[in-house]
C-alpha cells in the first residue's frame, strides 16, 4: 500500500524529527515500500488532505517528535482523514506528552516516580525547591529532547532553569535521583532490552543526546537478568497504563539501592543514527529496515 511518512513538525525537535525522519524513509525504500514524504508545517492539512483525496494513503507513519506532531493533534487528524496511523492513540499521545500527566497516573497506580512540582512563579520554585531539596532537575512540562532543562546543584541557579524553562510553557520540578540513566524501547508490545546512557556531563541533555561523541552506551547494559527484566516490567506497565500503543520508549533513572524511578515515555522516540531504539533493536537482531516494517505494520487507530 501507500504510505505517507510525517517529518519534520514545528516543535523545537524539529530538527530530531527530520534526521529521524531520513533514517525512516531510506530503510522503508530499502525495504521496497512506496513512501510518499510530508514535511509537515503548521499549514499541513489542506495540502495533507488534497494529496490523500487525489490518491488515498493506506497507512502513515509519523516520525514527528514534540507539540503538534507526538502529542494527539496529528493523530487527531489522521483519524478524521480515516488514515491509520503508527503508534500510540489521540488521547495516549495528549497523555504522553504531558509528564505531569503520566507522573500523576503512574503515582496512583503505585508505580515509582520521583516527587514532582508544577510551580508557576519564581516563588512557587523557591518552596518547591525546600521540599525537593538540591540537586533538582527544572523541565518544562511538555517538551522532549532535553530541550528547556536544567539540573540545578545551587539554589541561585534556580531563577535562570526556571526562566528557561518557562519559555516552553508549563514548567515542573522534580527530585534528581542519583544513579544511572536507563531506557527500554518497547516494539508491539515487547521490551527490547535496556540501555544505560553515560555521559561525563550533567545529565544526557540535548548535546549528549544528539551532538557529542562522548556519550556511552551500554548494551546489555550490565543489570543482572532479574534487575533487567523488572525494569522492562515497570515499562510496559508504565506504558500501557498512558494508552501507549505499538512502539515507545520509557525512560528511567536507577538508584544505588536498584530502585527504578520513571521519568517519562516518549509515544514517537528518535530514530536518528544516535537513537535508542534502533540501538536496542539491533542488540537483538532486529535491523534497521525491519524494525520500520514493524512499527509500520502496528498502523491501527
Ligand atoms: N524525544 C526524543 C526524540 C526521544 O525521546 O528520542
Ligand atoms: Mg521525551
Amino acid at each position: 500500500g501507500r504510505v505517507v511518512l510525517l517529518m519534520g513538525g514545528w516543535s523545537s525537535e524539529r530538527a530530531v524529527s527530520l534526521k529521524s525522519g531520513a533514517t525512516v524513509e531510506a530503510a522503508l525504500k530499502r525495504a521496497g515500500v512506496d513512501v510518499t514524504v510530508i514535511d509537515v508545517g503548521p499549514d499541513f492539512l489542506v495540502p495533507l488532505a488534497a494529496a490523500h483525496a487525489e490518491r488515498p494513503f493506506d497507512r502513515a507513519f509519523i516520525i514527528l517528535h514534540g507539540r503538534g506532531g507526538e502529542d494527539g493533534r496529528i493523530q487527531a487528524v489522521l483519524e478524521l482523514l480515516g488514515i491509520p496511523y503508527t503508534g500510540t492513540d489521540v488521547t495516549g499521545s495528549a497523555i504522553g506528552m504531558d509528564k505531569l500527566a503520566c507522573k500523576r497516573i503512574w503515582r496512583g497506580e503505585g508505580l515509582p516516580t520521583p516527587p514532582w512540582a508544577l510551580v508557576d512563579t519564581i516563588d512557587e520554585a523557591r518552596t518547591a525547591l525546600d521540599d525537593l531539596g538540591l540537586p533538582v532537575m527544572v523541565k518544562p512540562v511538555a517538551e522532549g529532547s532535553s530541550v528547556g532543562v536544567a539540573k540545578v546543584d545551587r539554589a541561585e541557579d534556580l531563577p535562570a532553569a526556571f526562566e528557561e524553562a518557562r519559555r516552553f510553557g508549563r514548567v515542573m520540578m522534580e527530585r534528581f535521583v542519583r544513579g544511572g540513566e536507563y531506557t527500554v524501547a518497547i516494539l508491539d508490545g515487547r521490551p527490547l532490552p535496556a540501555i544505560l546512557l553515560a555521559t561525563p556531563h550533567a545529565f544526557y541533555d540535548y548535546n549528549a543526546k544528539y551532538l557529542a561523541d562522548d556519550t556511552e552506551y551500554r548494551i546489555p547494559c550490565g543489570l543482572d537478568a532479574a534487575d533487567e527484566t523488572h525494569m522492562q516490567q515497570i515499562a510496559l506497565r508504565a506504558f500501557a497504563l498512558i494508552g501507549g500503543s505499538g512502539w515507545g520508549r520509557v525512560d528511567f533513572m536507577r538508584d544505588a539501592e536498584g530502585n527504578c524511578w520513571l521519568i517519562e515515555v516518549n509515544t514517537v522516540p528518535g530514530m536518528t543514527d544516535h537513537s535508542l531504539v534502533p540501538m536496542a533493536a539491533r542488540a537483538v537482531g532486529i535491523d534497521i529496515e525491519t524494525l520500520c516494517l514493524e512499527i509500520l505494520a502496528t498502523a491501527g487507530h
